[in-house]
């Protein structure tokens, strides 16, 4: 299968007065066409920063390094027009908060005027373009004359996923795109996600949630993130019924029953919050919370290692040589 999106040693931190955020630092994966990753982990592991990195990059954040390529464009040193250039057709993203971030005093309509504008495309194309793909997402044409304020929670959703997907992205990037909205809802545009991905409208997708039932339903692969760093990368199935590192495995264990969401849950057995990024803790960063922590992981960073299959785990507990010499 074709790789769409390949990141190697990527680091991306904040400036600020105090000195640098570490809020990805040297994060490897790669995803293939037709993927559908879900990435997880607590508040402030980095999850937004990550994505957002890839599409969109403003002071005080900084790429520092590692490689981050979409197919054939290199994403470190693109130029800003490029940059421009790419975003909808390439790469696009839905931000958390979309259903917010969606000003009230504009028709949709606008919206689609300004992409025309931006894009160099005729208006009409666009307007066209976007009706044809609302009767796919389930959305009547009369919503390109109103306002974002007159619609559901749902249906506003739909307008960010079909705005997104007009030029029929390789990658969709979405953050926490169902979170605001209600069970049922949150089920339907699920299968929306999967259904643009299995007609070819989007390449691949890769989103953030804290809702384990939600990454069961759609995604084939897991991302795990834990201050910075990626500690699991695994099939859906085998993450949820068999986590290896000891941070996954309290975040599933936070989710007794399915649809349960593990952000507004404390962790069960799992003290404290993930580490300030300004000084993280050395060794492994989970060190200091870890129920199984051993003497190596205090000092020593794991390398993110295969393990069986396709699981790859960043932990000493599965390291044969343990870290030990050297
Ligand atoms: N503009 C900023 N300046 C400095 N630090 C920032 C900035 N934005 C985010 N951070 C820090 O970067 C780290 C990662 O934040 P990020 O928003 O990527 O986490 P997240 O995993 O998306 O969390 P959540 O689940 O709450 O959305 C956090 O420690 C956060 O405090
Ligand atoms: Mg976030």
């Amino acid at each position: 299968m074709e790789t769409i999106l390949e990141l190697e040693d990527y680091k991306v931190y904040y400036k600020t007065l105090s000195g640098y955020v570490r809020a990805v630092d040297g994060v490897s994966f790669t995803i293939k066409k037709g993927e559908i990753v879900g990435l997880i982990g607590e508040s402030g592991c980095g999850k937004s920063t990550l994505i957002m990195s890839l599409v969109i990059r403003k002071p005080p954040m900084i790429v520092m390094g590692g490689k981050a390529r979409l197919k054939s464009i290199d994403l470190v040193n693109i130029s800003e027009k490029e940059r421009r250039r790419i975003l909808l057709t390439k790469i696009s993203i839905i931000p958390q908060y979309a259903l917010d971030a969606l000003p009230t005093i504009k028709k949709i309509k606008t919206f689609l005027k300004d992409i025309a504008k931006d894009k160099g495309v005729p208006e009409e194309e666009v307007l066209e373009k976007f009706i044809e793909r609302a009767r796919i997402i389930g959305l009547p044409s009369e919503v390109v004359n109103m306002y974002p304020i007159e619609l559901s929670g749902g249906m506003r959703q739909r307008v960010v996923i079909t705005l997104a997907t007009i030029f029929s992205p390789d990658l969709l990037i979405a953050d926490e795109p169902t979170s605001a909205l209600d069970v049922t809802t949150q089920r339907h545009v699920l299968e929306l996600l999967a259904e643009l991905r299995d007609t070819g409208i989007i390449g691949s997708l890769i989103f953030v949630t804290h809702d384990i039932a939600s990454v069961r339903q759609i995604a084939d692969k897991i991302i795990v993130m834990y201050a910075g760093k990626v500690v699991e990368i695994g099939e859906t199935e085998d993450i949820v019924t068999d986590p290896k590192h000891p941070y996954t495995r309290k975040l599933i264990e936070a989710v007794p029953k399915l649809g349960i969401n593990y952000k507004k849950k404390r962790l069960s057995g799992l003290p404290g919050s993930p580490p300030s990024l300004l000084n993280p803790p050395p060794g492994c960063r989970f060190h200091p919370r870890c129920p199984l922590v051993m003497a190596t992981c205090k000092t020593r960073e794991p390398p993110l290692k295969p393990l069986n299959g396709t699981r790859l785990v960043a932990c000493w507990l599965y390291d044969q040589s343990k870290g030990e010499q050297s």
